[in-house]
């Protein structure tokens, strides 16, 4: 048979996959669902980026580091802008089917967890909402003890010039990201005389600060549903969430600008 678009696309499978669980059913829970669903592919997909940025930094491939920051970056817009669709679903008709959740929550979301990890923000304690059986435990516990983003791009600086500490280069890859004194000297320099890692460097901000709105506009959306409630993963909810508010994945580089 010729391949068609719904057999490329596996659109049967993937239009089967929308079961809502309310009964008598609640007509929101679909956008619920299906808003979700769309967040996972688009972890998949900057899984799949930033493990190629990653091999760029290292190869020092610096267009392709360029044009594939330019694209995790407008995914991280368009991430952001769907926060506006969920948030079309008021308290009430939130509260009419959110039993159904039982403990489901983001929380348990492997991939955005994976995300945290590959860019550097380890936080071992998370492993605990998995259920070490499953292969996602296993994939984050690879993720865990693999380099970051943020240690491929110390590689990427050394080969153009800049000095990373010997601490630095031999540190625990399954602790988060520290910001250096160091390294931000050196970012200094190449910001002020390399116009094309100037580029770079301001898409990766585009990034960081992408990640950040979509942790801010995350919190809104939760105060405005569900207020000072507990979550359904079972954490304090917004008081939970606010600890990751401001916290950036590249550190060096916003710690410069007042230099710039
Ligand atoms: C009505 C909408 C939503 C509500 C009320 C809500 C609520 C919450 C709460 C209370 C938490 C804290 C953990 C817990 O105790 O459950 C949380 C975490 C999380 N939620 Fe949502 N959420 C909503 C929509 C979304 C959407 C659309 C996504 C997209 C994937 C999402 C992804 C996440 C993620 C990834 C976490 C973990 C964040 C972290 O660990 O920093 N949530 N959510």
């Amino acid at each position: 048979m010729d391949l068609t678009y719904a057999t490329y696309l596996k659109l049967d499978q993937l239009l089967d996959l929308q079961a809502p669980r309310s009964q008598p059913p609640e007509h929101d829970e679909m956008l619920f669902i299906i808003v979700h669903q769309a967040y996972e592919l688009w972890f998949k997909l900057q899984l799949h980026e930033f493990e190629k940025i990653k091999q760029d930094f290292i190869n020092n491939n610096l267009y392709g580091a360029i044009a594939t920051f330019k694209r995790t970056r407008t995914i991280m817009k368009t991430m952001v802008e769907q926060v506006d669709i969920v948030e079309t679903l008021t308290p009430m008709s939130f509260s009419s089917f959110r039993d159904r959740l039982e403990n489901a929550s983001g929380f348990q979301s492997v991939q955005f967890r994976e995300l945290e990890f590959l860019l550097g923000y380890k936080r071992p304690q998370m492993l605990r909402y998995v259920q070490p059986e499953s292969p996602a435990y296993g994939r984050l516990v690879t993720r865990m003890h693999e380099r970051s983003v943020v240690d491929c791009f110390y590689d990427f600086l050394e080969q153009h010039g800049v000095t990373i500490p010997a601490d630095l280069r031999s540190r625990d890859v399954t602790l988060p990201t520290v910001p250096n004194e160091t390294v931000a000297a050196g970012l200094l320099e190449l910001y002020k005389n390399e116009p094309d890692l100037e580029i770079l460097f301001e898409l990766m901000t585009d990034f960081d600060e992408g990640f950040q709105e979509w942790r801010y506009r995350h919190i809104k959306l939760v105060e405005r549903t569900i207020g000072s409630k507990r979550g359904t993963g079972g954490s304090l909810g917004v008081e939970f969430l606010k600890k990751s508010l401001f916290l950036p994945v590249f550190p060096d580089l916003w710690a410069i600008r007042h230099k710039l």
